[in-house]
């Protein structure tokens, strides 16, 4: 490792306290060394798709099969993807500093896959379904799909439990968000890029009421200049120094 980032590591362990409370706010980035694709960038999922396409109300009423070609093979990648380093540290830093909430924007439940219990999903969870009509939702983990679009027992088309562009998050949940965000007073913002809102108010939220921001990125996002350390690296790999090092201070 290199001594600037283990250094970095040394001054940011010394912000947390005992019973500090631990906001950890998650992207796609934080699941792509399991192999799951992220969003913007190279090999990112939306230069493959047009999100118009496949990732909206519109495309699902005008070309439900589309969306769901989409949706089951990212489905289908998911499930041939294990949680890595960087999940499973989240999961062991929740079983000794108690005072953990970890707020999601992945559809993937790797977080949970890897033990953690305390997870908003601020954009659903690709397992669950939902009916278009009767809006009752369920979990149903077969891959592939049998036939697409799937319907419920009613008829009508199904749609996939996630937030399409341009659609509401879940109010409970992001007022939850909201919430923890205010109270954090410490933040760790792992593999998102922060471009996309409300997630990326989080950590404004946050900073505002005097919390520590903490970011571990590839690089640092749009929005470094509020983070009092940005770690630059895969969070596979720093997660878990990170977490030995609190158990260490903790233990
Ligand atoms: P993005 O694809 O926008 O950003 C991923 C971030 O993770 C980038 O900043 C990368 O540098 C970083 N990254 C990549 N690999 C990493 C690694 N191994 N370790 C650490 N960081 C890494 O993904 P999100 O910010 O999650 O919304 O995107 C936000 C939302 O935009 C998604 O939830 C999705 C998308 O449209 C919906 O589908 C509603």
């Amino acid at each position: 490792m290199a001594i600037h980032l283990e250094k970095q590591i040394e001054s940011v362990i010394g912000h947390f306290k005992r019973g500090s409370r631990i906001v950890i706010l998650t992207g796609a980035g934080i699941s792509a060394e399991s192999g799951i694709p992220t969003f913007r960038g190279k090999d990112g999922l939306w230069e493959k798709y047009d999100p118009n396409e496949v990732a909206t109300a519109e495309a699902l009423r005008l070309r439900p099969k589309n969306v769901w070609e989409m949706h089951d093979a990212l489905r289908q990648t998911i499930n041939s993807c294990e949680p890595n380093p960087a999940h499973f540290a989240i999961a062991e830093l929740e079983k000794f500093l108690k005072n953990i909430v970890i707020i999601t924007q992945n559809v993937d439940n790797k977080h949970q896959d890897a033990g953690s219990t305390s997870v908003l999903e601020l954009h659903g969870n690709a397992w669950r379904v939902k009916c278009t009509v009767e809006n009752k939702s369920w979990i149903d983990r077969t891959v592939p799909i049998k036939e697409l679009p799937p319907r419920c027992s009613c008829g009508a088309i199904l749609r996939p439990d996630v937030v399409f562009f341009g659609e509401q998050l879940d109010k409970d949940v992001l007022d939850e968000a909201y919430t923890e965000a205010a109270r954090a007073e410490i933040m760790l913002v792992i593999g998102t890029s922060c471009v996309v809102t409300p997630a990326a108010y989080l950590p404004i939220i946050a900073k505002q009421s005097d919390a520590i921001l903490i970011e571990i990125n590839l690089e640092p996002s749009p929005i470094y200049s509020l983070f009092d350390a940005s770690l630059c690296g895969k969070a596979g790999m720093i997660m878990p120094k990170l977490v030995k090092r609190l158990r260490e201070k903790f233990e």
